[in-house]
């Protein structure tokens, strides 16, 4: 069974073609990223644009990539939510529009439910087996911090999520007040690994007794840090990155694990941008040792938004 996905929820403009749940037979992705960098931030309108001039090259080409024709495709899928508004109308229009014309069925899936289906996916040549479920996933990503119990591949359970700022979120916001640039993620990553170990420390909230992350009282402590310091010429950028990303890594890693325990899972699954960062990966498969938990991350490409996602996960909620 071919499906083809469609995904355009930020300012990535994806499409792919995936083989029973599984293969990945294509996989295209073009960003408006640069054009977002100047801003600091995503502009939606820039976004929605950028998406609307490129979608139908998009979708030729990863047909084109599949080596498969449109009347060897059984479904199409699309990113329904969550998204920016603008963005997704123009996936959600090109999918209804494309799927009525060929009369194959439309189904709508939700990306963060799908970051965490990346796990499943493979190349054509790679015969690694699919992780074991029940699992726990986190997604970790520019808008979303959660961790879901995943009983199959069509009930996700939703058990604990950011009060506040989003794990990315909070990454893109601090290397903002550090002047390191967007997006911040990668920028502080590298900024960090300068850094002299433990000559700052900064602290996450640590909502206990839930399953809940809070990252907006830890991005205010690096901005008052900074405003502390203001003028000095000698500012430690890169400790401040270090201590921020050490705290942040240190508290998705024990919620992650922690929701483990609870819910007596030996498997966790962990999806989104963030999860692209070595520290919080080094972490947890460290620590989901000791507790013999097995940590499964997509490929880099496979963690950050991109279509194959979508087509995969849909094999099964079609
Ligand atoms: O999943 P994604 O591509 O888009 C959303 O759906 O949000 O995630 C983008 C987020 C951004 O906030 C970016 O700063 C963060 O992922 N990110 C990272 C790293 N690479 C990307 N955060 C920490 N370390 C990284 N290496
Ligand atoms: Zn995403």
């Amino acid at each position: 069974m071919n499906i083809l996905g469609i995904e355009t929820s930020c300012d990535e403009t994806a499409a792919a073609v995936v083989k029973d749940g599984r293969t990945i037979l294509s996989n295209v992705v073009v960003s408006s990223l640069r054009e977002h960098s100047r801003y600091g931030g995503i502009i939606p309108e820039i976004a929605s644009r950028r998406q609307l001039t490129c979608i139908s090259a998009v979708v030729e080409e990863a047909l084109h990539r599949a080596k498969v024709n449109e009347q060897q495709l059984q479904a199409v899928a699309v990113t329904g939510y969550p998204g920016l508004i603008g963005s997704l109308l123009v996936g959600k229009s090109f999918a209804r529009a494309y799927a009525a014309r060929l009369g194959k069925p439309l189904t709508e899936i939700d990306h963060i439910q799908a970051h965490l289906y990346a796990n499943f996916l493979r190349d054509p040549d790679d015969r690694t087996p699919a992780p074991e479920l029940p699992a726990i996933g986190l997604v970790v990503s520019g808008g979303h911090t959660s961790l879901y119990h995943i009983r199959n591949p069509r009930q996700f359970r939703l058990i604990g999520q950011t009060r506040d700022d989003a794990a990315g979120e909070a990454f893109d916001k601090v290397a903002r007040v550090l002047a390191l640039g967007y997006p911040g993620g990668p920028a502080i990553e590298k900024k960090a690994a300068e850094a002299k170990k433990g000559a700052i420390k900064f602290t996450c909230a640590k909502m206990p007794g839930t399953l809940d992350f809070s990252y907006s009282g830890i991005k205010t402590a690096v901005l008052y840090h900074k405003n502390e310091h203001a003028g000095e010429a000698d500012y430690p950028v890169a400790e401040v990155a270090f201590a921020f990303q050490d705290s942040i890594t240190d508290n998705l890693a024990d919620k992650a694990l922690d929701a483990c325990r609870r819910h007596q899972c030996c498997t966790l699954l962990v999806g989104g941008g963030v999860a692209a960062n070595k520290s919080l990966r080094h972490k947890l498969i460290e620590r989901g040792k000791i507790g013999g938990i097995k940590v499964h991350f997509p490929p880099m490409p496979l963690c950050l938004d991109n279509a194959a996602m979508i087509a995969g996960l849909a094999m099964h909620q079609a």
